[in-house]
Parts: structure tokens; sequence; C-alpha cells
């Protein structure tokens, strides 16, 4: 089949493309013809990476495969993050490393044995009463309001909050927290704070909770994760430090843009949420992820030369996991293109493909989408649209930065 010929320097990370739109139809087109396509990128628009470009993987099959194999694709050597800012030099790229989600076994074995400490379903569960306490107030609050940006006094709130109260944050910490969060993630967009500075700033504040909690632990999860259990591991107040980090990008504006497109697609589809208000069926939480596909894409970078969707890949290249283009694949869904709260099964990779970096969040994830939506069908189940979204300005993030509403 006739490879597809895309207009000079088309590049499936390119912010202003996701500022514009999804590349729905591009992908349809490489799944069709060229599941594994090569993506040329300069230099200058490399993210950073300055290596040629990158391989578009677009099926569902084959970013399983990947995910699943961490020996032949590795996620620690050129990192996870697929667009980094252009201007990013291999000091800091190096650095990056420190992140759990790029890192290989044997290391990212080991941390993750002790992250995930912070997440089995007893700890998850544990914050149900606070989340959807809060989830109540942040829908009366913008009940009262009568109406304005869905992102800012709906969507922002609860992932943020859900983080403080998994680490045990302070009341009083939480909006400086809140604030670097949200400076750390958009260096792709102009309009938001000095990315690196907040990097900084919330490295400071975990390290010094680590410290606290080594010196004096108060049974908590920072507790957990900074002491020495009875297997003897623990997290040092630097790695903390680095997975905070993680989870203010990892768990922040990924539910935030899944409870704004979710939202977004009940509004296109007052179908399905009459459904959803009579039923509250709990398979809506990862339906509303399939749609929205918070993540674009992560990388993992080839170990040695192997084909693959009939692309000849070689040792160092990298290769794209586009989720946007899985969630929507033909072969392993039943009308992709159509939005069911109901779909069973769903075997999307909203949260990754299934190896060992799957998404540690999911649960958590699942759990804020849920009791998000349940609020609003609650308190006020007639929003209505008064503008399009206004979509975020980034290679790898599906994001919504603002979205004008009435609420009723
Ligand atoms: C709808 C919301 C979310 C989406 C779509 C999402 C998506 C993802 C994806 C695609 C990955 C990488 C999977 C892979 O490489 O195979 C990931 C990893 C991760 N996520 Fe999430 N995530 C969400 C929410 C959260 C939340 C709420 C948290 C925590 C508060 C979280 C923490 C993490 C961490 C720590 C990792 C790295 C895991 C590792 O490398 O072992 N995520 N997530």
């Amino acid at each position: 089949m006739a490879a597809p010929s895309f207009p000079a320097g088309f590049d499936f990370t390119d912010p202003e493309l996701w500022e514009q739109r999804s590349p729905v139809e591009e992908f349809a087109l490489l799944r069709r013809t060229a599941p594994v396509w090569w993506n040329a990128q300069p230099d200058e628009t490399s993210g950073g990476f300055r290596d040629g470009g990158f391989w578009v993987v677009s099926r569902h099959e084959d970013i399983k495969e990947i995910s699943r194999n961490a020996d032949l694709y590795s996620a620690q050597r050129k990192g996870a993050i697929i667009r980094l800012p252009n201007e990013t030099t291999p000091e800091q790229m190096e650095l990056t490393g420190a992140l759990l989600v790029n890192m290989d076994p044997p290391k990212h074995s080991k941390t993750r044995r002790i992250v995930s400490k912070g997440f089995t379903p007893r700890a998850v569960e544990g914050l149900r009463a606070a989340l959807t306490e809060r989830a109540a107030r942040i829908v009366h609050a913008a009940k009262q309001s009568g109406g304005g940006d869905f992102v800012q006094q709906v969507a922002c709130e609860l992932p943020l909050q859900a983080i403080a109260e998994l680490l045990g944050v302070p009341e009083v910490d939480r909006r400086k927290l809140f604030d670097w969060s949200n400076a750390t993630l958009n260096y792709d967009d102009p309009e938001y704070g000095d990315t690196n500075a907040a990097f900084a700033e919330i490295i400071g504040y975990a390290w010094n909770m680590a410290e606290q909690r080594r010196a004096c632990p108060v049974g908590d999860i920072v507790s957990t994760l900074v002491n020495d259990g009875l297997d003897g591991e623990a997290l040092g107040s630097d790695e903390f430090g680095f997975f905070v980090v993680l989870l203010a990008i990892a768990g922040n504006e990924t539910t935030r843009n899944a409870i704004t497109h979710g939202m977004k697609a009940f509004v296109d589809h007052p179908e399905q949420w009459a459904r959803y208000r009579a039923e509250r069926p709990k398979t809506a939480a990862d339906e509303i992820v399939r749609w929205a596909t918070p993540v674009n894409a992560f990388q993992r970078t080839a170990t040695a030369d192997v084909e693959l969707g009939g692309a000849r890949i070689k040792a160092g290249d990298r290769l794209g996991l586009f989720y946007s283009s899985a969630n929507f694949d033909e072969d392993a869904f039943t009308d992709p293109f159509t939005f069911d709260i109901t779909r069973d099964p769903n075997p999307h990779v909203g949260f990754g493909g299934t190896g060992a970096h799957y998404c540690v969040g999911a649960n958590l994830a699942r759990l804020e989408i849920d009791l998000m939506f349940n609020a609003i069908a609650e308190v006020m189940p007639d929003l209505t649209e008064l503008a399009e979204p206004v979509r975020l300005r980034s290679g790898w993030i599906n994001g919504i930065k603002s979205w004008q509403v009435r609420y009723e």
C-alpha cells in the first residue's frame, strides 16, 4: 500500500498542530497504510533530541507489544517524554532520568515497588470521603457563580486536591503547590509561568517534607515511602522530591483534561448524559479516558535493530506510542468513534499499554472522574456550552486550557 504523503514538515508532536486539533484523519491513514511511520524532524524543532526524528506507532497492538518489552524498548535512554522544549540541553535531559517514568529495570522495578505502596486499593479508597466532600464543594461553588471557565471552576481542583490529600500536604501550603504544579508542565505555552523555577520549588518543598517525616514519622503515606519498612526499601529525600514532581506532572493535567474532555463529550452526546444521570455505569470513567486520551504519546528508544509493522528500526531510534491513535483503532474497538459509556470490554491504552510503566495512579484517576461526574449530575446537571473549548499548545498533552459554560 502506498505510504502516506503529508505536507512537508508535518510533525505529529507539533504543539501548533495540537493547539488546533487532534490529527484524527492522519492517524487513521497511518493505521491503514504505514502503522510505523518515520516522522522526520529538523534539529531546531526536535524537542531537544536532535536525532533526525522518531517513528510514529499508531496501532493498538504494536503499542502493547512495545510497552511490554522493556529490554528492547527503553524508557530511560532518551526518556519517555516525546517533546521537550526545543532548547533543552543534554545535561537537562540527563536530569529527567530521576523521574520514575524515565527509568528502566532494575532501577525502575525497585522505585516502582516503593511508590506503589502509596497507591494500594486501600490507600486510594482511603481518599474517597475527603474527595467526595471536595467534589461537592467544587460543583456547589461553580453552580453559585452561574457560569464561567469549566477548567478553572470545575476540572482543575480535584486532581490537585487528590495529590495533596495523598501526600498529606497541609491546607496552608496547597495553593503554592498547585501554582508550581501548573507551571511545571506547560513549557510550550507562553501563558504559563517559569517551568524551571517551579520544578526547583517543588523539589525543595518535597525534600523538606521527606526530611521531616524521616525525623518524625506520623504513619502517613510519606512516612511509609521515606522510611525503611519491613522490606528495608525507601526513597531518599531527593528521590522523594522527584516523585512529587512526577505526581504534579502525571496526576494533575491528565485527570483535569479527562474531566473537561469528558464533560464536552457529554454535552456533544446528550443521550449519553441522560444515560449517565439515570444509571451511573461504572464503565463510564474508562470510556471518558479513552475518548479524552489526555496523554497523546509517550516514547521509547530501541536498544537493538528490530522490525515492527513493516518498518526497520535501528538501535537508538525513538518510537512514539500514540495512545491517541490506538484508542481509536478499528481493530481493537467496535465503533471507536462512538462515545459509549457502557463500553465493555474497553481495552484502551489511555493509561499506557499495560507494561511496567502502566499508570500507577489509574485507580485514583478513575475515582476522581467518578466522583466529579457524580457531583455534576447531582448538583448542576444542565450545563450549556457558550463557546468551543480553547485547546492547549503542547506536543504531547491533549489539553483544554479554558471552556466557557453556563451551569444550571
Ligand atoms: C486520566 C488521568 C491519567 C492518565 C490519562 C494517565 C496516563 C498515564 C500514562 C499514559 C502513563 C505511562 C504509561 C506507560 O508508559 O505505559 C502514566 C504513568 C504514570 N502515572 Fe498516570 N495518568 C493519569 C492519572 C494519574 C494520577 C492521578 C497519578 C497520581 C496521582 C498518576 C501517576 C502516574 C505515575 C507516577 C506514572 C509513572 C509510572 C511508571 O513509570 O512506572 N497518573 N500515566
